[in-house]
């Protein structure tokens, strides 16, 4: 009975924003395989050039909840967060619009058909992934720099386990006449309390 209740109460902590919205299940992620850590560790580097190639919304699932899912029965995740807190918030991109995504239903939903991965980089690659943060939720903002962190390393691993490339944008900040990230929150329709800290662009590595 505790174990369902303090289940409860997790699921609660990060159960999606707008739980209401029509959200759309990404294929169960394959959470066994995957390269020996050690080779990934090796394998990780910061990649810009990537080939034209879409990735399948699989390769996106999987990505996503390395970078930020759950990964036990009490709603905890792939990343930590101070305090437990879970005040991350991941978005992504691609050709066809900008996405959420909730973790506790490792699910994602659109927020925008426009494609809004000009503003979250300069490299040309078929998916972006925004790291922001709930501001409101945070223990308070310098702990959520640092949770943000935990999640671009989740993500430099998988790809390196997946064959994928990726570069983590801080610069992101900077398009558009330093606007402080204004277009692409605008596009992801933020409210003021959360702050995008970074992204990554991700994608096929090019031949
Ligand atoms: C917080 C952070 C912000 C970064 N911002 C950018 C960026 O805006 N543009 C870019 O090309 N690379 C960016 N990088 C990638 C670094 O340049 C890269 O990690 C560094 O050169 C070391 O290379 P490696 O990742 O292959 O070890 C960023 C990396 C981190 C951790």
């Amino acid at each position: 009975m505790r174990k369902m209740l303090i289940f409860a109460v997790a699921v609660l902590c990060i159960s999606c924003w707008s739980a209401g919205e029509s959200f759309v299940k990404f294929p169960a992620a394959d959470k066994k395989g995957g390269m020996p850590l050690n080779e990934a560790l090796n394998n990780r580097r910061t990649l810009r050039k990537y080939s034209t190639a879409n990735l399948s919304v699989k390769q996106i699932g999987d990505l996503l909840w390395a970078a930020y899912g759950v990964n036990r029965a009490d709603g905890k995740l792939t990343a930590p967060t101070a305090a437990n807190r879970q005040e991350i918030r991941i978005y992504f991109l691609t050709k066809e619009g900008a996405f959420a995504y909730c973790p506790v239903k490792h699910a994602y939903k659109k927020i925008d058909s426009a494609d809004l991965r000009k503003y979250a980089g300069v490299f040309k690659a078929p998916l972006y992934v925004v790291i922001a943060a709930d501001l409101n939720k945070a223990a308070n903002r310098h702990y959520a720099v640092m949770d943000t962190g935990y999640v671009s390393q989740n993500i430099y691993l998988h790809c390196a386990s997946a064959g994928l490339g990726t570069c983590a944008i801080g610069s992101f900040t900077r398009i558009r006449e330093g606007n402080k990230g204004k277009v692409l929150r605008d596009g992801l329709k933020l409210p003021a309390h959360i702050e995008i800290f970074l992204t990554h662009s991700v994608g096929v590595p090019a031949k």
